[in-house]
């Protein structure tokens, strides 16, 4: 069996659910995946066969842990299948010029921390009004109203496609079972 950790930063909370999500399909497709919040604890990689990194775009940045715990461990992961996830409402919109952001942003993190995953992905997030403070709540409605997003601050919105998050999370799986199988490993694909 293979054995995938999943790490992640978030701020309001929805990264937290896209790695439980990974987690569970991981699971479901034969790895053994470990699901760990930056914040609390900072895990090596010894005994891991591949590596998922999820964090959220706050203001064109992601969680400073996450930047950190990347850095620490750059070369152990330059041996390793990995995926770098960034999550933000950019991959919700579909002109050039925001796609070339949500590329650049991905493009200037890895840049910065010195690691080349084998895939990178942007997912998209979620507007979690409730969880807001009211200076954020007014700030976010001012950006979502601007992109033409959805306004109602009574309620939350989750944009993720959960479907095609498992697809990803599938994939991965396979592609870690492939390499280990390749170095001489017992797993095989699913
Ligand atoms: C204060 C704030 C700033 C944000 N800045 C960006 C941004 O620069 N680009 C972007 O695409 N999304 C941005 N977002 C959207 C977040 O990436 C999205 O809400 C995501 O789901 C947050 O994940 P988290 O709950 O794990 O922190 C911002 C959200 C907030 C609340």
């Amino acid at each position: 069996m293979t054995r995938i950790l999943i790490l992640y930063g978030t701020t309001d909370g929805h990264t937290a659910k896209i790695a439980r999500r990974l987690g569970d399909t991981l699971r479901a497709r034969g790895a053994d995946s470990d699901v760990v919040n930056v914040a609390h604890a900072t895990p090596r990689l010894a005994g891991y066969d591949g590596v998922i990194v999820a964090a959220s775009v706050h203001t064109g940045t992601y969680q400073p842990e996450v930047r950190q715990w990347v850095r620490t461990h750059a070369p152990a992961l330059a041996d390793m299948p990995g995926a770098f996830i960034s999550v933000c409402l950019g991959a919700l919109q579909h002109e050039p010029e925001v796609q070339q952001e949500v590329a650049a942003t991905i493009r200037r993190f890895l840049a910065s921390v010195d690691w080349e995953p084998t895939i990178t992905k942007a997912v998209a997030g979620a507007v979690l009004y409730s969880r807001y403070g009211w200076l954020k709540r007014w700030l976010m409605r001012r950006i979502v109203a601007k992109a033409g997003g959805d306004t109602d601050t009574s309620r939350d919105y989750e944009y993720t496609d959960w479907a095609d998050l498992d697809r990803f999370a599938e994939g991965f799986a396979d592609l870690v079972a492939r390499r280990l199988a390749e170095a001489g490993g017992y797993a095989q694909p699913a």
